[in-house]
């Protein structure tokens, strides 16, 4: 694992926009894989200033998103379909059928984890995947206690994901109990992996990763048996790190 340490987020977001659009250069029909979340809300405006102030383009480009709650229409404010509508999809060229998200709303909830497994190695694998880090070191939805094997599945959110998510939401309440994810087999499938986090609440998080001990207690600690996984942190998420003399 490669691990980078920015300034801030803003230092963060710009090197990872960097990386996505060297890869789109590179290849034009590049398989993205995207997280919701705070963390990659810098990156998505970085890649769409790209857009709009460099020409970049985005229209060849298949995006596969790690996860969706269940139970939410892709129209409900808070679903992770808006999400990437409202901080990514509305600002870039993509068309809107190379965009992927599981459905929270499917008849079946098998099926649908099938279908996208499918959906995943067929038009996969994913070039560029990026992730962020649950303070708990969930990557997807993948909470601890989750298995290396397992390709997209249902999850019951832990209740500290939950909290963390709460304030998207309103109220703990109204966040869903259960999320489809790709699992970790399915995450560690792409050829290459961008893993975020940023601010001081995943300095914990960041400190136990870089631990190196892999256990399903802490599912992020997968990432050590993949071979191309840099880690971009910035100084406060990387803090306890170096206040430890590393
Ligand atoms: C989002 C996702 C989650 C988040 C993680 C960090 O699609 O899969 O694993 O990346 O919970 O969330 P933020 O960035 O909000 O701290």
């Amino acid at each position: 694992m490669n691990v980078h340490v920015y300034k801030d987020f803003e230092a963060l977001s710009k090197e990872a926009a960097k990386r996505v659009e060297q890869q789109i250069e590179e290849k034009s029909a590049s398989v993205l894989g995207l997280a919701t979340g705070s963390t990659p809300i810098g990156l998505y405006r970085k890649m769409s200033e790209g857009v709009k102030k460099r020409g970049m383009s985005y229209r060849n480009v298949q995006t596969i998103n790690l996860d969706e709650y269940l139970g939410l229409d892709p129209e409900h404010p808070r679903s992770y379909h808006t999400f990437m509508d409202e901080h990514l999809f509305k600002f870039i060229d993509i068309p809107e059928e190379n965009r992927h998200l599981p459905n929270g709303k499917p008849d079946s909830v098998e099926e649908e984890c099938r279908r996208y497994e499918r959906l995943i190695d067929s038009i996969g694998p994913i070039d560029l995947q990026i992730l962020g880090l649950g303070t708990n070191g969930h990557i997807g939805f993948n909470e601890p206690g989750t298995e290396e094997d397992e390709e997209t599945h249902c999850v019951k959110l832990a209740d500290s994901t939950r909290e963390d998510n709460a304030r998207f939401f309103g109220s703990i309440d109204e966040v869903p109990t259960h999320a489809i994810t790709m699992g970790i087999r399915s995450i560690l499938k792409s050829k290459e992996i961008l893993l975020l986090a940023s601010g001081k609440s995943k300095a914990e998080a960041v400190k136990t990763l870089l631990e190196k001990k892999v256990t399903k207690d802490f599912p992020a600690s997968f990432l050590w048996n993949h071979y191309n996984v840099t880690l971009m942190v910035d100084q406060e998420a990387y803090g306890l790190v170096k206040t430890e003399g590393r």
